[in-house]
């Protein structure tokens, strides 16, 4: 099973960025994260981040075929992306939206999301921990589809 691991904008400015909310750790303490909860949960990983939305649109739409669930983190297009919306409903692949603080307790341009609906299951406020619930999460969704 392949998972790819979207981040979106900023996310790679993680440790210095906002620290009072996004914590201390760096985007490359993510991918150390993420590899390591690969390794345990035993799926196959892709990773991914930009700053770009048509970028973004342009891995999800690379995923079809070749993944099997999406991790995604937009970021800021969260708020703002129907490009992204319409590429995972594209696609349909399993996808998990993630983020490291919880818009929903925060100003209230957070609290929507064009993603949402396109996504299996949305996790908030966890920090890294969140990546690693949702990549179980869709071990057993596409597990359990596939029976
Ligand atoms: C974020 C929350 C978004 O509102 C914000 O624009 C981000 C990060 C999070 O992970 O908490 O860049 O997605």
């Amino acid at each position: 099973m392949i998972l790819l691991v979207i981040n979106g904008p900023n996310i790679n400015m993680l440790g210095l960025r906002e620290p009072g909310i996004y914590g201390k750790r760096t985007y490359n303490d993510l991918l150390d994260f993420l590899r390591a909860a690969a390794k345990e949960s035993g799926v196959e990983l892709e990773l991914f981040q930009s700053n770009s939305e048509g970028a973004i649109v342009d891995i999800i739409q690379w995923a079809y075929g070749k993944i099997d669930g999406i991790v995604l983190n937009p970021a800021a297009y969260t708020h703002t992306s129907i490009a992204i919306l319409d590429a995972l409903k594209a696609v349909s692949i399993p996808a998990v939206e993630v983020h490291l603080s919880d818009p929903n307790t925060r100003e209230e341009f957070r609290h929507k999301s064009f993603v949402r609906e396109a996504c299996v299951k949305t996790i908030a406020g966890k920090g890294f921990d969140g990546y690693k619930e949702a990549m179980l999460f869709l071990k057993d969704y596409i597990t359990e589809a596939a029976l």
